[in-house]
């Protein structure tokens, strides 16, 4: 009989704070549970805010579209970091994403990535006439920190194109399975709430998702 394979987590961070962002925070958290109630699992990390991702140009869009085998060696270097950032997508049976809310929507460095991840014939596909997603099978878990409150009933829920957005997205690529998770009101971080206290209960929360995926890959 074959030997269970290990799981594979990808953690994907994209807030520019660093030290003093809770999305990171909350995510560090979560792999940290990951990892322990997973022994042995692999842990893939992207640092979105220090991966230098460009846009979409029309020779990039070119060379998507030329079939593979007839790409000339300067489409495939145009497709090289699309390549490895797909890889890792492919590789991982679980994703966790830090996203902080920019503007309302998701920060510029985790857009440009989207770009470069959803490639038809990689990603999804239009085959049969309709849209299909090809990441099929995984998992995605959205760490997302806000410094207003979108929840829904709320006057501000629609504001909040970072969920909407992710879960479209995702969706149309295949992955079913997503769960959102929000720290909503971090402006109070800088109006001297005690950040210990504001932390606790998404410590709690991303800590609970970590473990509750407990062997669904293996
Ligand atoms: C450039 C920028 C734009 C922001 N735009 C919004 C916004 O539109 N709505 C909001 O509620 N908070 C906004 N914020 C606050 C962040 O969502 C908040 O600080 C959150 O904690 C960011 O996540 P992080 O701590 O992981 O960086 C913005 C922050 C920055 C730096």
């Amino acid at each position: 009989m074959k030997p269970p394979t290990l799981p594979t987590l990808l953690h994907i961070d994209s807030s520019p704070l660093y030290a003093r962002s809770v999305s990171r925070e909350l995510t560090a958290a979560f792999v940290l549970q990951w990892e322990a109630s997973h022994p042995g699992g692999r842990v893939i990390y992207r640092d979105l805010n220090a991966t230098a991702i460009p846009p979409v140009t029309a020779d990039w869009v070119g060379a998507i579209y030329s079939p593979e085998e007839v790409r000339t060696p300067e489409q495939k270097e145009l497709l090289s970091l699309s390549d490895s950032l797909l890889a890792e997508l492919e590789q991982a049976d679980e994703y966790v994403f830090g996203v902080p809310m920019h503007n309302f929507g998701v920060p510029a460095g985790l857009k440009l990535w989207i770009d470069q991840i959803a490639r038809v014939g990689r990603t999804f596909t239009y085959a049969d006439g309709t849209p299909k997603g090809l990441l099929v099978g995984k998992k995605a878990t959205f760490v997302i920190a806000t410094g207003g409150i979108y929840d829904a009933q709320t006057k501000m829920a629609s504001f909040n194109f970072v969920e909407p957005y992710l879960r479209s997205v995702f969706g149309f690529l295949g992955v079913k399975d997503a769960t959102f998770l929000t720290a909503g009101g971090t402006k109070v971080l800088s109006q001297g709430h005690d950040r210990n206290a504001f932390l606790a209960p998404h410590l709690q929360a991303v800590q609970m998702q970590a473990n509750s995926l407990q062997g669904v890959a293996a």
